[in-house]
């Protein structure tokens, strides 16, 4: 028995060793969801050897317990879908523990990297910003997913569903997308000005606006809202050269620049993120906030000094320009490391179910990425500008997708945030971050 057994195996060893397509590159087996290598391209780019998601594998998934990891969970909304999925697949003995990582996009892409690096299976599934799927899939650090995307592709808004398309393949499944809004005060009789120059105009006699101007991932987005609207560009459209280095993006820093110079904004929003931005704003002390729709319900809270005194207006125009937004969001990705991707994938597919997705913008004010969302009438009732946010999502604007990416931003936050604390002029900050893209772009 032995004997045979040994031989067979060892004839399948070196039968897939000559014929490698047909064996695939994993080491998972198909029963619990691995197996099958795949090899991708579009655009020039191509991502081989990945393992491939077996779509069935969620269906009845080995026994146990997955951890997903995310940012800091400031909503409540990582609880709730966890302990949703808990309550539901309990008795069948399938559970997923949270594990919550800081709440700087910067420091969740670290921790994540550092596990993957460690073919840690610490992350079995990982929140992951829209940004990170060129990057990360690059690096063979998660399942390609497109056989399961496939089954279910007109399901989601496009461009949420887009940011996990790199090389001709899905790397993940759509979670939240992401767009920000102008938050302004009801009480002081304040209507959403239509320009950013008329922001800052009326922000120095009103209160104040704050935002997240520290030196991580969400000072680019803020900064880039003004920049594309003032007709700025990061890169060439060969995707391969700065274009960063432009009188509008000089235009739309000195804007904020002097918007801190003149108090229309306090010099720590230089320090501010998410969190913080918040707790300025629930202080009641500013009368304008430039945040992503999560803070809508946020905000909201018993504790908060401005409960009930605020409303939301798509950003505005900047004057001898146009408007711009930045698309957000998170994309459930499932690392290859995992022992029990049918698991991941059953709690991937659990987030993105019509009724979690209902969920997230009902009562966390999440941008849902299924569009029959935001027209139920409930919540257009708790969330009276769902129309105008899911518009947002399909005029926003992606970041640069590219597995250099983070370096990318880097140059602009970094950069940025040296001119609006006073260190460098805008011309100086917006030529060298333009050089630094270009140094970023030279490593790929
Ligand atoms: C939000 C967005 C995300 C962005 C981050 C920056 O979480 O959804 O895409 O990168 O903010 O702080």
């Amino acid at each position: 028995m032995r004997g045979r057994f040994g031989l067979g195996a060892a004839l399948a060893v070196s039968a897939c060793a000559l014929v490698v397509a047909a064996c695939g590159g994993s080491s998972s087996s198909s029963s619990s969801g691995g197996g099958g290598g795949s090899s991708s391209s579009s655009g020039g780019v191509s991502v081989t050897g990945a393992k491939v998601i077996d779509p069935g594998s969620m269906n009845s998934p080995p026994k146990g317990t997955i951890h997903y990891c995310q940012g800091k969970d400031t909503t409540g909304a990582g609880k709730a879908v966890v302990s949703e999925f808990n309550q539901k697949y309990a008795a069948q003995g399938y559970k997923v523990v949270l594990t919550e990582f800081p709440a700087s996009a910067d420091q969740q892409r670290a921790q994540f990297i550092q596990r993957q690096q460690a073919k840690s299976n610490d992350c079995d599934v990982f929140s992951s910003d829209v940004i990170w799927t060129a990057e990360f899939a690059s690096q063979k650090w998660l399942y390609d997913m497109t056989p399961y995307i496939n089954q279910s592709r007109t399901k989601y808004i496009p461009a949420p569903l887009e940011t996990v398309h790199y090389a001709g393949k899905y790397w993940g499944v759509p979670e939240t997308s992401d767009a920000a809004f102008l938050f302004y005060r009801t009480d002081q009789g304040s209507a959403p000005p239509a320009t950013w120059q008329a922001v800052y105009q009326q922000a120095a006699k009103q209160g104040g606006i704050v935002y997240q101007g520290a030196p991580y991932e969400g000072l680019t987005c803020d900064f880039l809202e003004l920049g594309f609207a003032a007709g700025g560009q990061v890169l060439d459209s060969s995707g391969k050269k700065s274009a960063f280095n432009s009188p509008a993006n000089v235009k739309a820093l000195q804007l904020m620049v002097d918007g801190i110079k003149n108090g229309a904004a306090p010099k720590a929003v230089t320090t501010y993120m998410e969190p913080e931005t918040d707790q300025a704003w629930t202080s009641g002390k500013y009368g304008y906030m430039r945040n992503w729709t999560y803070a809508y319900a946020a905000d909201n809270t018993s504790t908060s000094k401005v409960k009930g005194k605020y409303k939301v207006a798509p950003l505005p125009a900047f004057e001898g320009g146009g408007k711009a937004g930045i698309l957000g969001g998170h994309n459930s990705v499932i690392s290859t490391y995992t022992k029990n991707p049918g698991l991941a994938l059953k709690f991937s597919d659990f987030y993105a179910s019509p009724d979690f997705q209902k969920t997230l913008l009902l009562k966390f004010s999440q941008a849902a990425v299924i569009p029959d969302t935001y027209s139920a009438s409930d919540v257009k009732k708790a969330i009276p500008y769902a129309p105008e946010l899911l518009q947002a999502l399909r005029q926003a604007k992606a970041r640069p997708v590219s597995p250099v990416y983070p370096q990318i931003s880097q140059a602009i936050y970094k950069n940025v945030n040296d001119a609006l604390a006073g260190r460098v002029s805008p011309a100086d900050a917006i030529k060298k971050a333009s050089d630094q893209i270009n140094s970023a772009l030279s490593t790929f």
